[in-house]
């Protein structure tokens, strides 16, 4: 049992007292977590010299908790006796940057129905506040945690917008960027201007001993455009850590005082009404000489503090592991051991993102298999989002020893795939851009849009009709697969209209050195309009997407209360799952190859599929035929199966 269902239990019915008292619930969820809160910040932070920030730390926390309004209050108690609400199969989740999309909060709120219509109730917003003018990584350089940029409206407009996204049941999911602020946060600047407090808030070393020291193992986010991982302030006269890019200051997490900071700060973004917090960059939050600097149990130990802490003042808001690393690491950031189930409740899927793209560019699914059969599983109280791509790129996180067994050149095969998406090359039907190649060891990752990425956009090129139809079931076989996947499925804005790359990032001084803006398009509302009065890629996509989510949204065996079980093919085109709630059972096929491809009713047996019953898809209605004991798949037919 972890802490959470410990509030469950405690914010049950039979605790008469606790009903109506939402002060006595904090006081006990604070009690039921103190012993953990202590042991994990004397372990950051050694006792003989910290108790006094401990005593700082329950005192502001009392102080954060009065701040929450009585509605989010009321709120957190609902989710309590509602369970785990975040593992539902009603939650359908769209990720956009607010002014790309309808230029600014307000303009987000009158898009609204555009959600309803479609079945998204679930918003990513991508960051919206201040930052400095010129490059800030799409406001991932913070200026101030909680001011809204003037370009997205004010401050009341975002409450008003929770608030009505609250009464519509719209979950809201914003940033947290708790690795750095931006060389232009107060903090920074009063570094800057020599205060030795507040440049104990980052690393900053008078000279390059450190820094060096510290370089020697620390693998490099940006080798092209900020290579290295510190930067020199001639202000200070100092070298300061950027992990990142220049302007964003890594914060010094060994000081208690950022810790209680920084608790503050993600405590009132909570109070501002948002549900789900994305901790952006989490895995870099400690740092060692002589490791990666990533993945550190320090930082799981710090993650669980947050989280801690948190869930005492506001245990109905989650949080989200951006944790994009090696497919063993991620699962970690669900916490294990002693903390399994106390850090973060969601994290990416980046593993089977990757390994989704690593499918369409062989055709073939057997690194897929065996790096989701191989993986550990996720703890039960955990889940994910699913997604086929983001606002970042795509990078090729495959686990070298699969590659191996499954008789690969870890090294070569990386190369077909940088290949396939982004080099260009005749044969291939992606259109895709290399981001940070790094010449010296042959990595690379891939950005471009999802439709691009899937051939949409050289078959419109080219005006081939086969093409294009190929591309477009390519991309309703990608989205229903995060669609009926245990977790939540993250569709990125304007791939549910198969929205091509957008190059104008190329003319712009504060984008060119960042290629990811080629998948971060302006919102096609031209293609919209058209949705109901004509065919075209965009309308068949939108309304592929819009089944299926209806379809998911009926049937709770998607919840991911229940498991997603893998059947490894015999057919290796072809990716086979199942869902299953006891009571219903859905299959989901995917055939990865541009050819039809066949199983054997024998095999089809032998996971549960009775082919003496009626088989149907329950995307389409169709009734699917068994003809010489094999089923057909199209060319990139996905099928949601159920046997009647
Ligand atoms: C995360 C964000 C990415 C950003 C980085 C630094 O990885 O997704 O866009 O560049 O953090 O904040």
């Amino acid at each position: 049992m972890n802490q959470a269902a410990l509030h469950r239990l405690m914010a049950s019915k039979r605790l008469k007292k606790a009903v109506d008292d939402p002060q006595y619930l904090f006081e006990l969820r604070l009690s039921t977590n103190l012993s953990l809160i202590s042991s994990l910040f004397f372990s950051l932070y050694p006792k003989d010299k910290n108790e006094v920030f401990f005593h700082k730390l329950l005192n502001r926390m009392e102080k954060m908790y009065a701040n929450r309004d009585i509605a989010l209050k009321k709120l957190d108690l609902e989710r309590l006796r509602s369970g785990n609400w975040y593992q539902s199969n009603e939650l359908v989740g769209m990720q956009l940057y607010v002014d790309r999309f309808n230029k600014d909060i307000k303009g987000l709120r009158q898009k609204l129905p555009y959600f309803e219509e479609l079945g998204v109730n679930f918003l990513h917003l991508m960051p919206i506040t201040t930052r400095p003018s010129g490059e800030n990584d799409g406001g991932y350089a913070v200026n101030n945690y909680h001011e809204i940029d003037s370009k997205y409206g004010t401050k009341k407009d975002f409450l008003d917008f929770t608030k009505k996204a609250r009464d519509n049941n719209m979950v809201l999911m914003l940033d947290f960027v708790v690795n750095h602020t931006s060389d232009e946060f107060e903090w920074a600047k009063k570094a800057k201007a020599g205060d030795p407090k507040f440049q104990s808030y980052y690393y900053t070393y008078p000279d390059r001993k450190i820094p060096d020291a510290f370089e020697k193992t620390m693998p490099e986010v940006f080798p092209e455009s900020a290579p290295g991982s510190f930067t020199y302030s001639k202000e200070m006269n100092k070298w300061v850590m950027t992990c990142f890019n220049t302007y964003q200051w890594d914060l010094n997490y060994t000081n208690p005082d950022v810790f209680i900071e920084m608790l503050d700060n993600l405590v009132k973004l909570a109070n501002m009404g948002v549900d789900v917090i994305r901790f952006d960059a989490l895995a870099f939050l400690w740092k060692k000489i002589g490791t990666s600097s990533q993945n550190l149990p320090e930082a799981h130990q710090l993650i669980a503090l947050f989280r801690m802490c948190l869930q005492a003042i506001a245990p109905g808001v989650i949080l989200l592991a951006e944790a994009i690393v090696a497919p063993r690491n991620i699962i970690k950031y669900f916490g294990e051991g002693t903390l399994e189930g106390n850090e973060c409740e969601v994290a990416y899927n980046a593993s089977l993102m990757a390994l989704l793209w690593n499918s369409v560019a062989t055709k073939k699914t057997a690194l897929l298999h065996k790096s989701l059969l191989e993986i550990p599983t996720k703890p039960i109280d955990g889940t994910w989002i699913n997604y086929i791509r983001c606002h970042d790129d795509i990078g090729l996180g495959y686990d070298d020893d699969f590659i191996r067994e499954i008789g690969w050149s870890p090294a070569e095969h990386r190369s077909f795939v940088l290949d396939y998406y982004a080099r260009g090359l005749e044969w291939s039907p992606a259109k895709g851009l290399m981001f940070m190649y790094n010449p010296k060891n042959g990595d690379g990752r891939i950005t471009g849009s999802a439709a691009s990425l899937l051939g949409l956009e050289k078959a419109l090129e080219e005006k081939n009709g086969h093409k294009v139809n190929q591309a477009v079931k390519k991309i309703l076989m990608l989205h229903g697969i995060i669609l009926s996947y245990g977790g939540i499925p993250l569709i990125y804005a304007g791939d549910e209209l198969g929205t091509l790359n957008d190059y104008s990032f190329e003319t712009q001084s504060d984008h060119k050195n960042d290629n990811r803006w080629v998948n971060r398009p302006m919102h096609d509302w031209d293609a919209v309009a058209k949705l109901n009065t004509t065919t075209t890629h965009s309308s068949e996509i939108f309304k592929g997407l819009k089944q299926m989510i209806l379809a998911r949204k009926k049937l709770t065996c998607f919840a991911d209360t229940h498991p997603t079980i893998i059947h490894p093919s015999p057919n290796t085109h072809l990716f086979v799952f199942e869902r299953n709630n006891g009571a219903t059972k859905v299959w989901v096929l995917s055939n990865f190859d541009e050819q039809p491809q066949f199983l054997h009713s024998s095999w089809l047996f032998s996971i549960g599929m009775l082919p003496k019953n009626e088989l149907v898809d329950l995307i389409t209605g169709n009734v699917l035929v068994i003809k010489n004991n094999l089923l057909e798949l199209n060319a990139y037919q996905h099928l949601w199966i159920t046997g009647t």
